[in-house]
């Protein structure tokens, strides 16, 4: 907090009605700041997870035979609480860095949710890397967007949202989502997204999930 007394204004000719406020004038320091680029937050009420290839068991069921260490990192996710979550009316604001690799030919990809309230829509706004956000309706349709430095997704809050990385760096987004969005992990889990993202011949492929035929190169 920067902060001096109105007499002191009144010497340096800074006077103005708003600076005179109980005889107190202050510019106060932002207590949250990111780094937008590099996709970090520092402040108060930044809360962190991480998500280790063992954590993503229902996502790749054979990542014990992969050959990667289960103590892998695909993910992980900060965001700004300023709003309790669950509160109605707050928003979050949050990154996701999503390491590159894969599990076999699938790419690293996030676990994928819906909303737990579906009026709670959310912004996805990727700064580096390279990868495709999943959308899946409830009624299994699902459809896959380019996410590149630049891209503003705005997500329905009806739709189910997932993002695989297809590049051979971090893919870095922004996330703005409202604090009483909540959750819906447990429906992902048991049913999955309705199209895969692998990687076939050095190329990238959009695969049904339930039989592996049409193949469409997004390349
Ligand atoms: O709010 C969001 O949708 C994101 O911040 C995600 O939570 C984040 O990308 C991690 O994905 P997931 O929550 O599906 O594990
Ligand atoms: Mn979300």
């Amino acid at each position: 907090m920067i902060s001096c007394d109105s007499k002191q204004l009144r010497r340096e000719g800074l006077r103005t009605e708003l600076m005179t406020a109980r005889n107190q004038v202050s510019i106060e320091t932002p207590v949250t700041a990111i780094d937008w680029r590099l996709g970090n937050l520092e402040g108060t009420n930044i809360r962190r997870s991480r998500k280790l290839l063992k954590d993503l068991a229902e996502v790749y069921p054979n990542h014990a035979s992969s050959g990667l260490a289960p103590d892998t990192e695909v993910y992980s996710v900060q965001w700004w609480a300023p709003a309790r979550e669950g509160q109605e009316g707050g928003l979050l604001w949050g990154v996701t860095h999503l390491q590159p690799g894969r599990v076999g030919d699938e790419f690293f990809m996030t676990h994928g949710h819906y909303h737990a309230v579906e009026t709670r829509a959310e912004y996805y706004t990727a700064v580096s890397g390279k990868g495709i956000l999943l959308r899946m309706e409830r009624g299994g349709r699902t459809w896959a967007e380019e996410m590149l430095p630049g891209t503003l997704l705005y997500i329905d809050g009806r739709h189910a949202h997932r993002v695989v990385n297809t590049g051979d760096e971090p893919l870095v987004f922004w996330a703005c989502w409202p604090s009483d969005a909540g959750y819906d992990y447990a429906t992902i889990a048991r049913d999955g997204f309705g199209l895969q993202v692998l990687q076939r011949s050095g190329e990238t492929v959009l695969v049904p999930a339930a039989k592996e035929q049409n193949v469409t190169s997004i390349d």
